[in-house]
C-alpha cells in the first residue's frame, strides 16, 4: 500500500496525478502517464520526461554495496564504516565483503585469498599483446585494452547468467588487474616485465611486479605494502561514480565483464574522475613555498583559479578518505623520506579549512588531496596514479555489476533525448545540391 505520494497538477490539461513516492524518489516512468492531451478523453501525447544531463537528481539503481552521506562524511561499504575496514581489515578482505555482502569466515577467506593469488598469471600473449604497446603509451590507454582484451581469452566469460561463471571471472580479473597494471608501468620504463609472486600477499606481490629487479626474491616494506593496501580499501567502491556507472550501463547489454569493466577504466581515465591528484601535485610545485600560500588562496577566492583536492560533488564535510590517506602519508614518508610539499599542503588546508569562503561553500580536501604525495613518494609517475585507483576500484565495479546482472528490475540503458534538430528535410542528390 502506497503511504506517500506527490500530487501534480498539470496546468497544461488541469489534469492531477498521485505520484507514488517509494524512498524519497518518484519513478520517472510514473511522469511518463502524464501527457498533454487529455487522459479523460483517451488522447494520445507525449509523455512527461525528466531532463537530467549528469545524472545530478537521478537514482539509476537500488544498490546495497556503499552508504555515503556526504553532508556527515560518511561512507560504507556493506554497512561497515571504512575507518574501520582500513585500520583493521585487508585489500582482499574489503574485496570479498563487496562481491559477497558479508565477511567471510576463515574458510571463505582462506579460499578466496588462494584463488585469487592463483589467478595473477595471465595468458603470455596477453604479454605479447602488452608489448606491442609504444614505448610511451599511457598505461591508463594500455590497462583498457588488456582489460578488453582478456574477453577473447576468456570467451566462456559471456556466459553471465551463471553464478559459478560470474564468480570465477570476478576472481580473475581481481587477480589479474595488479599485474596489467604492474606491466604497463614497467613498459614505459623499458624494464623487463616481472611475473607474479603468489608467495607474497595482493598488495606485495603487485609491490614486487612493479620494483623487482635481479634480486632473486623482492621483499616489500610493510609499512609501504600496508599504505598501498590501505589506499586500495578507501578507493574501493563509491556507489554510482562515473566509472561505476559506466560498468552499469554497459553490463546492461548483458556483454561480459572484462567489456564492462574496460569501460569502467575508460570513464576513470577522464580528468574529472580519477585524474585530480595529479592535478593537485603541479598546483603544491606550482605554489613552491608556505610563504607564497596567502597570495595563492586569494587567487583562489578572486576565482582565478581552483585550490585542487578541495570539494566534492557528494561530501560536504572533511571526506573520511581523506583522513586515513593523510595517516598512510606519515607513514610512507618514514620509509621514503619526507616531501617537501606535504609542508605546503598542510598549511594549505590548515588555512583553507578557518577561511570564511571554504567555510561557507563546504569545501573539505577530498580523497585526492594527499594520495597524489603519497605516490609521488613511492616514485610513481603521475600517469600511473589512476592505474592504482583502477586496481583498488575493481572489486567495487564487479559487485555493482553483479548486482546489475542479478537486478530483475533493471534493463537495458538506455536515455530519453530531446530532441533539437531539423525534421522532415527533403534529400537533394549531390549532382542537384553541387551543381
Ligand atoms: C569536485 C568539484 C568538481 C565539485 O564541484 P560541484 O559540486 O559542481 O561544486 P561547484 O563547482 O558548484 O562549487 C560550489 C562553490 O564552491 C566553489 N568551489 C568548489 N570547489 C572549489 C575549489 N576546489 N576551490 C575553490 N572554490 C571551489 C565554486 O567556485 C562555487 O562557488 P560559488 O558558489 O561562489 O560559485 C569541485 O569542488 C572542484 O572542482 N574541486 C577541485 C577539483 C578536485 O579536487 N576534484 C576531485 C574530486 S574527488
Amino acid at each position: 500500500m502506497v503511504t506517500e505520494s506527490l500530487t501534480v497538477r498539470d496546468n497544461r490539461t488541469g489534469v492531477e496525478y498521485d505520484i507514488p513516492i517509494t524512498d524519497g524518489t518518484i519513478r520517472a516512468a510514473d511522469l511518463g502517464k502524464i501527457k498533454a492531451a487529455d487522459p479523460a478523453n483517451n488522447e494520445e501525447g507525449p509523455g512527461l520526461a525528466v531532463y537530467d544531463p549528469g545524472f545530478v537528481n537521478t537514482a539509476s539503481c537500488r544498490s546495497s554495496v556503499t552508504y555515503i552521506d556526504g553532508d556527515k562524511g560518511i561512507l560504507e561499504y556493506r554497512g561497515y564504516p571504512i575507518e574501520q575496514l582500513a585500520e583493521n581489515s585487508n585489500f582482499l578482505e574489503v574485496s570479498y565483503l563487496l562481491v559477497h555482502g558479508a565477511l567471510p569466515t576463515k574458510e571463505e577467506y582462506d579460499a578466496w585469498v588462494h584463488e585469487i593469488t592463483y589467478h595473477t598469471f595471465v595468458h603470455e600473449n596477453i604479454k605479447e599483446f602488452m608489448q606491442g604497446f609504444r614505448y610511451d603509451a599511457h598505461p591508463m590507454g594500455m590497462l583498457m585494452a588488456s582489460v578488453g582484451a582478456m574477453s577473447t581469452f576468456y570467451p566462456d566469460a559471456a556466459n553471465i547468467s551463471d553464478p559459478d561463471n560470474r564468480r570465477l571471472q570476478i576472481i580473475r580479473l581481481i587477480a589479474k588487474m595488479p599485474t596489467l597494471g604492474a606491466w604497463a608501468f614497467r613498459h614505459a620504463q623499458g624494464k623487463p616485465y616481472v611475473y607474479p609472486d603468489n608467495d607474497l600477499s595482493y598488495t606485495g606481490n603487485f609491490l614486487s611486479m612493479l620494483f623487482k629487479m635481479s634480486e632473486s626474491k623482492y621483499a616489500p616494506d610493510e609499512r609501504i605494502e600496508k599504505a598501498l593496501d590501505t589506499l586500495f580499501i578507501l578507493h574501493a567502491d563509491h556507489e554510482q561514480n562515473a566509472s561505476a556507472n559506466a560498468v552499469r550501463s554497459v553490463g546492461s547489454t548483458q556483454v561480459d565483464p572484462y567489456s564492462s569493466v574496460a569501460a569502467g577504466v575508460g570513464a576513470l581515465f577522464g580528468p574529472l574522475h580519477g585524474g585530480a591528484n595529479e592535478a593537485v601535485l603541479r598546483m603544491l610545485r606550482r605554489i613552491g613555498k608556505v610563504e607564497n600560500i596567502p597570495a595563492f588562496i586569494e587567487g583562489v577566492k578572486a576565482g582565478n583559479e581552483r585550490l585542487m583536492g578541495f570539494g566534492h560533488r557528494v561530501y560536504k564535510n572533511y571526506d573520511p578518505r581523506a583522513k586515513l590517506i593523510k595517516q598512510q602519508a606519515y607513514n610512507v614518508f618514514e620509509v621514503t623520506g619526507t616531501n617537501p610539499l606535504l609542508d605546503i599542503a598542510q598549511e594549505l588546508e590548515k588555512i583553507a579549512l578557518e577561511d570564511e569562503y571554504f567555510v561557507k561553500r563546504k569545501l573539505y580536501p577530498n580523497v585526492d588531496f594527499y594520495s597524489g604525495l603519497i605516490y609521488e613518494a613511492l616514485e610513481f609517475p603521475p600517469e600511473m596514479f589512476t592505474v592504482l585507483f583502477a586496481i583498488g576500484r575493481t572489486p567495487g565495479w564487479l559487485s555493482q555489476w553483479l548486482e546489475l546482472v542479478q537486478d530483475k528490475e533493471q534493463k537495458i540503458a538506455r536515455p530519453k533525448q530531446i530532441y533539437t534538430g531539423e525534421r522532415g528535410l527533403n534529400f537533394v542528390p549531390r549532382d542537384v545540391r553541387w551543381a
